[in-house]
């Protein structure tokens, strides 16, 4: 008696089906692509009881004829690829024709489908099994119903969750697709209450607007940047509002919904020295690539892909977050967060009308923070589509540019203020100082050497054994950063050059300072250390907030800001520009 048997195919389905099918979220996420394979516009979505009675999806696409909708229902039909070589670089969500047979061999179905020009069909199937096939009239596209789930797999059954908790999953798994998809009209109902309106969106904002209201879409930032053959494009959280409200990831790789790890590791690297260590910006993010660069058949629910070349995809990744991040709109702000004009400022998420009003067209005009707009314009079309896709640019204005300083007032020897297209700015000058010095000695750590001054009487400090270990261990990090040191392991230097930021430096303070704070300091990686010593030495070396700048040194420390990756945030976090946007200080007056 032999102790290996062929499963009978409907037990073969079931197994089959339980990679596809997991729980009601994953029927509508392939009914939805589905419908948008199809080439749907429209899609309207009816859920009961959290999907575990019913769930419905209506498209308008294509639709099927008889024989079409008949073969859907069979394992390994489809209309997408034809052989194995199609799956390099495919467009639609679908490929394996896995999914409707999976839904079918644990549930009842009833899909009723017409094509443009044909009768309509009506099917009924169970358990995997055709029931009937029957005439039905109706325009075209198609309409998959799917209800008592599971009812005919106890162990998938037990694991069903409450209505709720299954009902959750289903707004997440729609809401992938409404951000991966902004151009198509989705309707969710739930019960039968209206529970999500999604008109077609132009932008990422509208449809986020339109998902988790307006003040969510107004913390987030564009993000739209071309590295090689990568575009990246999304919204990210201003650093100002990380860590406040709910967390939300979106990734998408060539309009699909995917999870990677790496990539959000790469997203956030970019908020580095922008937020506290350990906070979690928000981020949504779309990746286009050339299809052969992918290979998205590597997971059961499609959720993962594998990039041919990982790393220029993560450091397109962190590119783009970092570009958003040196724009002005990323800077703190008070009142009102945007920076962007919303023609139809009250558009309310669900106003239908309002999908125009929904677009708020991120000024492009915004134009770079530190150049008059009008005396860039020029440069700006000359750097291409990458300066022109990123509104309200300020950095990296190139060192060749040149830096148009608008008229500067320094306030309280702390602030410097200026006007800007879009409202009021204030840079702190420590923080600002700090900025420009913490990404100069970054570039002479990581390559080069600072320009020294010869002091004409060196300075000799005596240190603690702390210091002098923590002089010891940094060595060569000061030399470059343009200390000139003697003195070889006891507990005195003498130092007979020195790095000269601003006329008003103090060398010794400096060295002693950062010295102090870097005892103890236990950083494992070259990287991690260089940013520490650059950091606190930045700090130690930056101009002070209550000391008086000439206009020189405004205009200076304007045009070194301005050519900043991050001009809009110190190292610490903290913000070194804050704004007021005119509409802020109208709506303060009352003349709006
Ligand atoms: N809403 C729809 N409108 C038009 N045709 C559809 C629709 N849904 C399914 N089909 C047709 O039925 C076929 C089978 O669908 P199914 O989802 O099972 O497989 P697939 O989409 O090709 O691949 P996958 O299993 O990866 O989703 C599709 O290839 C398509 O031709
Ligand atoms: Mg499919």
């Amino acid at each position: 008696m032999p102790r290996i048997s062929v499963l009978p195919s409907a037990v073969a389905d079931q197994i089959a089906a339980g990679e596809v099918v997991e729980r009601p979220a994953s029927v509508v996420k392939e009914l939805i692509e589905n419908a948008l394979d199809a080439g749907a516009s429209s899609i309207d979505v009816a859920i009961d009881d959290g999907g575990r009675a019913r769930i419905r999806v209506s498209d308008d696409g294509t639709g099927m004829d008889r024989e079409d909708a008949t073969l859907a229902l069979s394992r390994h039909a489809t209309s997408k690829i034809t052989r194995a070589s199609d799956l390099v670089g495919i467009h639609s969500f679908g490929f394996r024709g896995e999914a409707l047979p999976a839904i079918c061999s644990v549930a009842h179905l009833q899909i009723e489908t017409a094509p443009a020009d044909g009768a309509g069909t009506r099917i009924e199937a169970s358990g995997g099994s055709v029931v009937s096939v029957a005439d039905a009239t109706r325009r075209r596209g198609t309409t998959v119903s799917v209800s008592s789930l599971f009812y005919n797999a106890p162990a998938r059954l037990k694991f069903m969750r409450g209505a709720r908790s299954e009902w959750r999953a289903i707004v997440d798994a729609i809401t992938l697709v409404a951000l991966a998809r902004r151009d198509v009209r989705l309707t969710v109902t739930h019960d039968g209450a209206p529970a999500l309106t999604l008109p077609p969106a132009s932008s990422w904002r509208a449809r986020v607007a339109a998902l988790w209201g307006t003040a969510a879409a107004e913390r987030l930032l564009d993000v739209d940047d071309v590295a090689g053959p990568i575009r990246v494009d999304g919204l990210a959280e201003r650093p100002q509002d990380v860590g406040t409200g709910t967390r939300r990831i979106f990734l998408a790789v060539n309009g699909r919904a995917i999870r990677d790890n790496g990539l959000v590791r790469a997203a956030e690297a970019a908020y580095r020295s922008t937020i506290p260590a350990g906070l979690r910006p928000t981020l949504l993010l779309a990746l286009t690539l050339p299809g052969g660069d992918v290979d998205v058949n590597v997971h059961p629910a499609k959720a993962e892909v594998r990039f041919r070349d990982r790393w220029p995809v993560e450091r397109a990744v962190e590119g783009a977050v970092r570009r958003a991040l040196g724009t002005l709109d990323a800077a703190a702000a008070i009142g009102a967060r945007r920076w962007w004009s919303v023609p139809g400022d009250a558009a309310s998420p669900d106003s239908e009308v309002g999908t125009d009003a929904l677009q708020p067209t991120p000024s492009r005009g915004d134009g770079p923070l530190f150049t008059s707009p009008l005396g860039d314009a020029g440069a700006i079309g000359d750097k291409g589509a990458l300066a022109v896709a990123a509104p309200g640019a300020v950095a990296p204005v190139a060192d060749d540019e040149p830096v148009v300083v608008p008229a500067l007032t320094q306030w309280r020897r702390t602030w410097i203020s200026f006007e800007h297209e879009q409202g009021l700015v204030l840079i702190d000058q420590h923080s600002a100082h700090e900025r420009v010095l913490f990404e100069r000695f970054m570039g002479v750590l990581e390559r080069g050497e600072a320009p020294a001054q010869r002091l004409l009487f060196p300075i000799t400090l005596h240190l603690g054994p702390a210091e002098s270990d923590a002089f010891d261990a940094n060595r060569e990090s000061f030399e470059r950063l343009g200390f000139e040191v003697e003195g070889f392991g006891g507990h005195t230097l003498i130092v007979r050059a020195v790095p000269m930021p601003h006329p008003r430096f103090d060398p010794e303070r400096c060295l002693r300072d950062t010295l102090d704070a870097l005892t103890g300091d236990r950083v494992a990686s070259t990287a991690a250390r260089h940013e520490r010593l650059a950091a606190t030495v930045a700090c130690k070396a930056a101009i002070k907030a209550g000391e008086q700048l000439s206009l020189d040194e405004m205009r200076a420390l304007f045009v070194a800001l301005a050519r900043t990756t991050l001009p809009a945030h110190d190292v610490h976090g903290r913000a070194t520009i804050v704004r007021i946007g005119w509409d802020e200080l109208e709506r303060r007056f009352g003349r709006r």
